[in-house]
């Protein structure tokens, strides 16, 4: 099925469009009421993201009531470690949690490398469909975690403010740590390349927290596992490049670094302005962002005052994809994002004369 609108993986290679791609990290998701919906029905969060057929209905809400140039696969990145034995679930108002969370060594050595075909079957499942119900529309982008974000969820158990489980083991007994890094830095690739081959025309990796580690821990721990991913995985299918994205959360002073990891697209949160960014990796990578989430809670003045400066920000020339600089947040008014999606439209042409 030919793709008709191919702005976002043109963008993600810094060839020329003749606006500005936008997509939303969490565009599927709780501001909108009929994923509330479709969430009810499934029962639960795990439910929804293991039945294809409604993982896929709530990737596609989003492209319903907005013009976006991407939809992203509705999963989760705990998918992995659930997968690995941990076995996830949701507490409400508590976030994710782990009935087996990584507590000894021994956890760490007996950690499986799972079959992705077999426990993760479902993501994949939810790809092939959502390409088929896209017939061409727009891509779809696929993801994962980064080892180190990943690794942060399976030794905390859950969320943390303080990472001190998690930066204990570095610390403690770094060959440990290298040995659970390594070991999903394999399962991401194995998992990235099958989301690749069942139809996702881009990939992103979320370093949610990579911001958390030192300059040196950083490069050490989580810098050095997304390379490794980056170069094991599949960079074409059906005939076309698959543009990968790192998103490493309040990592700007390692923006130069990771531009030369090989990906092709970096995410950039809104602590660093655009062309600062851009200075940074030498127009080496395309850059996405980074409008703070906050400003979807203003008015339709203020969204198109924060696009606008988002836009000018990055300047002239290809290379931008246009995103928040984290992901959207559920009490955010729909018609806001809307405000958001209609503004790059309109502002975006005048960069790519
Ligand atoms: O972007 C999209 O639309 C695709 C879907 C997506 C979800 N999670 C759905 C989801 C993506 C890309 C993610 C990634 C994810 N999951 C990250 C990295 C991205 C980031 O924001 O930095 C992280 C850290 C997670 C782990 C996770 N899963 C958390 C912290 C939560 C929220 C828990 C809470 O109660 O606030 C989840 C659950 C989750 N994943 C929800 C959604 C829509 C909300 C669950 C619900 O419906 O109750």
């Amino acid at each position: 099925m030919e793709l008709r609108n191919d702005i976002l993986l043109r963008a993600l290679q810094r060839q020329s469009v003749d606006r500005t791609p936008v997509w939303i990290m969490r565009q599927a998701g709780r501001y909108l009421p009929e994923y509330l919906a479709t969430r009810a029905e499934a029962g639960s969060f795990m439910n929804l993201c293991q039945t294809p057929e409604l993982a896929c209905e709530v990737t596609l809400q989003p492209l319903r009531r907005f013009d976006l140039d991407a939809a992203i696969i509705f999963s989760d990145i705990l998918t992995i470690p659930d997968a690995m034995g941990l076995n996830l679930y949701f507490v409400s108002g508590e976030g994710p949690k782990f009935e087996h969370p990584l507590r000894s060594a021994g956890d760490i050595k007996n950690l499986p490398r799972p079959d992705i075909g077999e426990s993760l079957g479902y993501v994949m499942d939810a790809v092939s469909l959502t390409r088929r119900e896209l017939g061409g529309k727009v891509p779809l982008i696929g993801f994962s975690g980064s080892p180190w974000t990943l690794a942060t969820y399976m030794i905390e158990g859950g969320s943390s403010k303080t990472f001190s489980r998690a930066k204990k083991l570095l610390y403690q007994d770094p060959e440990l740590a290298h040995q659970l890094l390594g070991k999903l830095a394999d399962t991401v690739t194995d998992y990235l390349n099958a989301q690749i081959e069942a139809g996702a025309q881009a990939v992103q990796i979320f370093d949610t927290w990579g911001g958390a580690l030192s300059s040196q821990a950083y490069k050490e721990f989580s810098l050095r596992y997304m390379t490794q991913i980056v170069s094991g995985l599949k960079r074409e299918n059906e005939g076309r490049p698959v543009p990968v994205i790192l998103f490493s959360k309040s990592c700007s002073t390692q923006l130069e670094a990771l531009a030369d990891t090989g990906c092709d697209a970096l995410g950039v949160d809104w602590t660093t302005d655009l062309a600062t960014a851009r200075k940074y990796v030498e127009d080496k990578v395309a850059l996405q962002g980074n409008l703070d989430p906050a400003t979807l809670r203003e008015s339709p003045e203020v969204i198109r005052q924060g696009v606008a400066d988002t836009l000018a920000s990055y300047g002239t020339g290809p290379g931008h994809v246009f995103n928040l600089g984290h992901g959207i947040t559920p009490d955010i008014d729909p018609e806001h994002l809307g405000v958001l999606v209609d503004a790059v439209h309109e502002l975006s042409p005048q960069y790519h004369l």
